[in-house]
């Protein structure tokens, strides 16, 4: 069902702070930071040659990933993003086999503009999954 890793998700106290070090550390290029109002966070990407990294910051206090700071202050590890064909068809088919969807459960526009989800971590060996339709 999933296909190739879209990105790996760092989450960031500081996204400036993150970007510079990416830039002056490695000098790869990242891409100029944007919010994503609906998730309440924000993001830049640095691409590598096999995949992409995504750092991301709280926007506000009531950000989801508030939390996964306060219980990692200097940054983690946050998601793996994983490509799909359908997004409906992955879902259904997770749920009928006991996966659970974080939140609506429906599918919303993630930060490329493509049809993204969330699964459980309790449900994938503590890792939160999401997925892409690419
Ligand atoms: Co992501």
């Amino acid at each position: 069902m999933i296909g190739r890793l879209n990105h790996i998700a760092i989450a960031v106290p500081d996204l400036e702070t993150s970007r510079s070090k990416y830039k002056d550390m490695f000098g790869v290029t990242v891409s100029e930071p944007f919010e994503q109002i609906e998730h309440n966070v924000k993001v830049c990407f640095i691409s590598l040659p096999n995949t992409k990294i995504e750092l991301i910051a709280p926007l506000d206090n009531s950000s989801p990933i508030i939390n996964f700071l306060e219980k990692n202050p200097s940054g983690g590890i946050h998601h793996v993003c994983y490509e799909v064909k359908s997004i409906l068809e992955s879902k259904n088919k997770l749920i009928k086999k006991g996966a659970r969807i974080i939140g609506s459960g429906e599918p919303k526009i993630g930060a490329h503009g493509k049809p993204i989800l969330f699964l459980h971590p309790k449900d994938f060996d503590g890792t939160l999954i999401e997925l892409e339709e690419i």
